[in-house]
């Protein structure tokens, strides 16, 4: 069932201004969405900014005649297929809990049989408290979807837990109830990111990877429902829900990380950008100046996707190839070469795309076959090539 109406809920608290964000990318995305505010809310944000941004008019009272009229609190709880709480306050939430129904937010709460996700944003001090952490593991337990909250600096000074996740990650979560889910029973382990080959204790060689490729593909497939594992060198990527991640800094560390996953894989998918040479020996002090020129002595890494490639129980195995000149011609050497059931190959060192950028394109490979993925945001592209992957697998598996 494709699930495109939504209540959004927004109680009070300085995040609301968020909601206004959360609300436009909603509508862009195609949902169809009616506001509920608090009292409170409408202190931080006008209901007129809603009523703008989602074409409605906003519902604020219980008992409001003229809306009772339009569509009384118990339609409107019907009317939905999800209720969305953003920002949900510790005071909404406990209300939640407890059941009570003293305003419209809660009495929707009580009426509404859809599911229901909760984005909370409060203090951190307010977040950690007892009966708060108790009011989320009772509605948990009563099949509420908690969307964060993520760590960071407050609008009240204080730093940690308790920021309202972002609007995007949101609609992401929203996102991946309507995807179809045709990785489902699947397990898929991406790598993701650059490693960094230490020369000493205070330098090291790496590369431009920003780890967006990897992340976006490990995202998109817990959407289309795998059980995903992520290898992850050095990014400053958030974390992604419901993803078993390892964190890694060499070639060596994802060699082994990759390792002790892969007996279980039905999928590998390989977008890190792992070094080829690390230097030969590691000095343990730090390296002196020592004339005008130096020379490193390097040693190449174990190849990992062409290790996994060569296991005799092995996954579905993808790599990529970061080319600057003759893309199609290596990346289906790197095909050959590394026995690669597919390669998705992109430009690098160009002006779009490719290294530490949201966009890229993909000539995709495979034996007796390739595909083009034009210029998008890493997120849409990790999705059709997952969706080409599916389909390639069930193909091979029913030939
Ligand atoms: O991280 P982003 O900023 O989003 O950028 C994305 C990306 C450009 C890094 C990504 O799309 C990409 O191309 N990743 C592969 C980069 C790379 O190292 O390509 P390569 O052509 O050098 O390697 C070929 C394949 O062998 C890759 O799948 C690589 O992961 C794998 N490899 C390479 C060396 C090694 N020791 N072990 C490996 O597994």
């Amino acid at each position: 069932m494709i699930l495109k109406r939504i209540l959004l809920g927004i109680s009070g608290g300085i995040a609301a201004y968020k909601s206004a964000e959360l609300l436009r990318l909603l509508v862009k995305q195609g949902y169809d969405v009616r506001v509920v505010m608090t009292l409170a809310a409408t202190r931080f944000v006008t209901p007129l900014t809603f009523q703008a941004l989602s074409g409605y008019p906003v519902h604020t009272q219980l008992l409001d005649e003229s809306q009772e009229n339009a569509m009384g609190h118990i339609n409107l709880a019907r009317w939905a297929d999800v209720f969305l709480i953003a920002p949900a306050s510790a005071n909404s939430i406990a209300k939640f809990s407890h059941g009570l129904a003293n305003d419209l937010l809660s009495t929707l709460y009580l009426a509404a049989e859809c599911p229901v996700y909760i984005a909370p944003a409060m203090n951190q001090a307010m977040w950690h408290k007892a009966v708060t952490q108790e009011n989320i593991q009772h509605l948990t337990q009563h099949g509420v979807n908690f969307i964060g909250p993520e760590a960071g600096s407050q609008a009240c000074g204080d730093t940690g837990l308790g920021r309202m996740s972002e609007p995007e990650n949101i609609v992401q979560e929203l996102e991946a109830l309507n995807a179809p889910k045709i990785l489902h029973g699947k397990k898929i382990l991406i790598t993701a990111g650059p490693t960094r080959e230490a020369l000493d204790p205070v330098r090291y060689l790496t590369n431009r990877s920003s780890g967006k490729m990897g992340y976006a593909l490990a995202e998109q497939a817990r959407q289309l429902g795998a059980e995903v594992t992520l290898i992850s060198g050095p990014v400053h990527l958030a974390v992604i829900k419901n993803v078993k991640i390892h964190l890694v800094e060499s070639a060596a560390d994802m060699y082994a990380a990759v390792m002790r996953e892969i007996a279980t894989q039905d999928i590998m998918i390989a977008a890190a950008a792992v070094a080829d040479y690390t230097p030969a020996t590691l000095q343990v002090e730090k390296i002196k100046k020592q004339g005008e020129q130096t020379q490193l002595n390097l040693q190449r890494t174990t190849d990992i996707v062409a290790s996994v490639a060569r296991l005799s129980d092995r996954p579905y195995t993808v790599g990529f190839a970061a080319e600057t000149q003759d893309l199609a011609q290596y990346a289906q050497d790197k095909l050959q070469r590394k026995n690669l059931d597919m390669i998705a190959a992109n430009w690098v060192g160009q002006a779009e795309g490719g290294f530490d950028s949201d966009l890229n394109a993909l000539h995709v490979y495979w034996d007796n076959g390739e595909k083009s993925f034009k210029m998008t945001d890493k997120l849409q592209l990790a999705k059709q090539l997952l969706t080409l992957i599916a389909e390639r697998l069930n193909a091979e598996s029913t030939t």
